[in-house]
């Protein structure tokens, strides 16, 4: 499958199958030894508990530097669809109540994931409409939403001694990644979803950027079709 290679030098292939039984996802990334690796974000949200990530059944890392680049597997639970084909599909089949309640529940769940992730040290920086997963349990009438692709995260406590290990772990070294990220965040995102201090090219990102990108994921995709969210 061909794919594009970002700015960033990032690449991934994504294929779905089953894992012992379960639907799952494989993702193989190339990334620049430079940056963050997502299974070591992965690794820090995972040993604090964060909920609203996908569980993970398998990752390791395949080829630790190859011309700057780095090849590493995760395989995860499949987490549903993107929020918009969700959202539709829900309004299609239920009420204005229904829908509006389905909806607080994307955004309490989603907000409270990037929340806990940053008290982790962890910004996610590339909230779109393609990396909120979400199912639908039309017998409960419950969503459950799953913040996925933490390929440009950053780890803004990357000096502690916890991102120390993590790199030590994951083969990267935490201080180099750490400083690149302090001296600028790199332009990530979707524009449509981007925070406006992003927009403008803020060089510090945190949590607010993140969550603000939910409410803009919100806004356009249900903004028109319900009263409030607050
Ligand atoms: N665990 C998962 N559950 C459900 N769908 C998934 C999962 N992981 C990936 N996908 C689907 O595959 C798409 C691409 O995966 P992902 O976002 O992780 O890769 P990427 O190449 O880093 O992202 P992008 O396409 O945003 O550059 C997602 O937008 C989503 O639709
Ligand atoms: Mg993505």
């Amino acid at each position: 499958m061909d794919r594009e290679i970002s700015l960033y030098g990032r690449v991934a292939y994504i294929a779905t199958g089953e894992f012992d039984g379960e639907a799952a996802v494989l993702k193989l990334s190339w990334t620049s030894v430079d940056r963050l690796p997502e299974n070591a974000a992965y690794e820090i949200l995972l040993r604090d508990g964060v909920e609203g990530i996908s569980a993970i059944f398998k990752r390791g890392l395949l080829i630790e530097d190859f011309g700057g680049f780095r090849l590493e597997y995760t395989i995860m639970e499949f987490c549903g669809e993107p929020f918009s084909k969700t959202i539709l599909a829900i309004q299609d089949k239920r009420d204005d109540d229904t829908f509006t309640k389905a909806v607080k529940s994307i955004v309490n769940q989603t907000t409270a994931c990037l929340v806990n992730a940053f008290a982790s040290g962890i910004v996610h920086r590339d909230i779109s409409d393609g990396n909120i997963a979400v199912q639908y349990d039309y017998y409960d009438d419950e969503a459950y939403a799953r913040i996925i692709d933490w390929g440009y995260a950053k780890d803004s406590i990357f000096k502690s001694k916890e991102s120390v290990e993590v790199g030590e772990k994951w083969c990267y070294d935490s201080a180099k990644v750490g400083k690149n990220e302090e001296e600028h965040d790199p332009f990530t995102g979707t524009p449509r979803y981007m925070s406006i201090s992003t927009l403008f090219g803020a060089s510090f990102r945190n949590v607010m950027a993140d969550i603000e990108s939910i409410f803009m994921l919100y806004s356009t995709h249900c903004g028109r079709s319900i009263s409030s969210v607050a």
